[in-house]
Order: C-alpha cells, then sequence, then structure tokens
C-alpha cells in the first residue's frame, strides 16, 4: 500500500469516470440485447409489470409473469401475446408467502429453466397515517415491498452467479429515498427494498461477478391508480408520471446496465439537497415541494369515488 500513489490513482480515476458520466449523458448508449433471457417480472397481472412485459414482448426473451391475481395475469399474457411473445409463462403467485415463493421458483426452474432477468415489481400501499394502519397492513407492506426481495433472490441469484450473468432490478420508489408524510409503512419497505438491493449489488463487487448486472428504480407518483387521488404542487418540476413513459426508461436501464433510475430527473437534485441542507431548510423546501400534503386526497386502487 503507498498513500501517495493510491490517492493519485482515486484522483485520476475520478476525473475519468465524471468525464465519462457527462459524456454518457449525450451520447446513445449501446443497448444488450435481452433475446433469449429468462425475464421474471413479478406483479406483472397490471401497471408498471404489465407494461414492462409488454415492452419484452417483442425482444425475444421468455417472460415469465407473477401475480397474486389470477384474472390480471391473464390479461397480461393475452397483451403479451398479441404483442409478439412467443415464450410467456404465467404463475399465480403471492409473493407475501416465502413459502409460495420457493415453491413457485421451484416449479420455474423445471418448467422454463434458470431466470436471467429478476424483477421486483409487486408492491402495496396502505395509504394511511401509521396510527392509523392496521397492523396486518403495516406487515404485509414489508412482506410484499421488500421481504418478498430476499426471498427472490435466494430462489434465483445462486445460478446467476455460477453462471456470472444475470440481471437483479429492483422496482423501489422515491419514497425508498425521502420520507412521505402518510406513507410511513411503505416508506419503511421501499427503504429496505433499496438497502438491501444496493448492499447485494456490492456483495457481487466484491466477489468480482461483475457479469451480475443490477438496477434500482426510483420513480415519483406514477399513473397507475395505485396512487390515485394523490396531488402534486408544481408539476413542472414534479409531474405525476405516465406509466408508458418510466416502463420504457426501466427497459432501457436494464439494456444499459443502469445501476440507479431515478424519475423525474429533478429527483437527483432534490436528494442530492436533502443530504446537504441545514434541516429547518430542507423542511421548508419539503414544504414548499408540498411533500407534507401528497397524501391528503389519497384513494388509491381501493377507494374509487
Ligand atoms: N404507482 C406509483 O405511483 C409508484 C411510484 C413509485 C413506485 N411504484 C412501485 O412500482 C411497482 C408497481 O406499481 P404499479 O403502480 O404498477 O402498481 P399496481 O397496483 O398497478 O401493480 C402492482 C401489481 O402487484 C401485484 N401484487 C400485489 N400484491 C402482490 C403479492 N402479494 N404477490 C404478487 N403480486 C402482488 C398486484 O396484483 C398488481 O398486479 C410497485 O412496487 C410500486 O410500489 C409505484
Amino acid at each position: 500500500m503507498n498513500f501517495a500513489l493510491e490517492t493519485l490513482n482515486v484522483l485520476v480515476m475520478s476525473i475519468y469516470y465524471t468525464l465519462e458520466a457527462l459524456i454518457q449523458l449525450f451520447v446513445t448508449l449501446r443497448r444488450k440485447s435481452v433475446a433469449g433471457e429468462i425475464v421474471l417480472i413479478t406483479g406483472a397481472g397490471s401497471g408498471i409489470g404489465r407494461l414492462m412485459a409488454l415492452e419484452f414482448a417483442s425482444m425475444g426473451a421468455t417472460l415469465v409473469l407473477w401475480d397474486i391475481s389470477q384474472d390480471g395475469n391473464k390479461e397480461t399474457v393475452r397483451l403479451v401475446k398479441g404483442k409478439g411473445a412467443t415464450s410467456v409463462h404465467p404463475y399465480i403467485c403471492d409473493c407475501s408467502n416465502k413459502a409460495e415463493v420457493y415453491t413457485v421458483a421451484d416449479q420455474v426452474k423445471r418448467e422454463v429453466g434458470d431466470v436471467t432477468i429478476l424483477i421486483n415489481n409487486a408492491g402495496i400501499v396502505t395509504g394511511r397515517k401509521f396510527m392509523d394502519a392496521p397492523d396486518s397492513l403495516i406487515e404485509k407492506s414489508m412482506e410484499v415491498n421488500s421481504n418478498a426481495h430476499f426471498w427472490t433472490y435466494k430462489a434465483f441469484l445462486p445460478a446467476m452467479i455460477a453462471n456470472n450473468h444475470g440481471h437483479l432490478v429492483s422496482i423501489a420508489s422515491s419514497a425508498g429515498l425521502i420520507g412521505v408524510n402518510g406513507l410511513a409503512d411503505y416508506c419503511a419497505s421501499k427503504f429496505a427494498a433499496v438497502g438491501f438491493a444496493e448492499s447485494v449489488a456490492l456483495e457481487l463487487q466484491a466477489t468480482k461477478k461483475h457479469g451480475v448486472k443490477t438496477t434500482i428504480v426510483c420513480p415519483f407518483f406514477i399513473n397507475t391508480g395505485m396512487f390515485d387521488g394523490i396531488n402534486t404542487k408544481w408539476p413542472l418540476l414534479m409531474p405525476i408520471l405516465e406509466p408508458d413513459y418510466v416502463a420504457k426508461k426501466i427497459i432501457h436501464a436494464i439494456q444499459t446496465d443502469q445501476v440507479y433510475l431515478y424519475m423525474p430527473r429533478s429527483l437527483y437534485l432534490i436528494i442530492a439537497l436533502k443530504n446537504i441542507l441545514p434541516t429547518k431548510m430542507g423542511l421548508l423546501l419539503g414544504d414548499y415541494l408540498g411533500a407534507f400534503n401528497f397524501m391528503d386526497a389519497f384513494r388509491g386502487h381501493g377507494k374509487k369515488d
């Protein structure tokens, strides 16, 4: 170990990586092919899960679609087949149930093969103030939004490591980066999902399994129905995202091995500011951005007018 040499190396490489990142902002990155990959999407029966499946449909990948909803999954199968997917394997799986995840995962390995792109997307939201949320819903949020990720990794990561080939995708949320008034259990589950995915990514780096890629996705609210009724104060700065746009950006991130994807772009700045501003200024900014009132008129899937 030589302090001067190592420090010089870090300085030079930091400049190199910064320039590389700047250049990548302006050039079209080469997309890796997903033809022949076995893509598992949890929560494929609606919303972003279904739209990601539709994006993959014409790319020559084998699709393994998991959802707790048989009707939702059936409809996704119909739609992806209509878009050209030839190898589609739907499974009913309650991702909140560890034993069921392991059982269905074994079935997938036997019937389809080793999953090479795993997209943990299934998610739920309680949408109540913490003290009003029943214990059962708080536990369910943790089980679906974060614990399920442990069990799917345990089931599918060993083959990826053995083959030094694969991609782990975590559909987390901006609520996994910053707390939100009225979303305490959801934020806890999404912070857990981000911390887990980031840590396993580092484990893979440390063991030099560079063939297993990772992507963590943190979107602001998306117009899928999951957060029906929520409001954004400044839509130009923090727009409610269109589901098609989000699905396309996620597929692009996977195909270009992007490690973090935050949407909208203003989120990168907001998270950076959260970490450097004095606390009172952060609260002032949060209030200005309407962060204390996002959930005031929340209806979600369950409570349509
Ligand atoms: N909609 C948003 O505003 C938003 C914002 C940021 C992140 N996200 C995240 O994106 C992901 C997709 O959300 P969406 O907006 O498409 O929601 P959605 O409600 O349309 O889709 C979620 C899917 O997960 C399935 N699911 C729920 N519980 C399950 C379980 N126990 N086992 C298996 N499947 C289950 C549902 O049946 C549904 O098909 C979620 O993880 C969500 O937390 C959503």
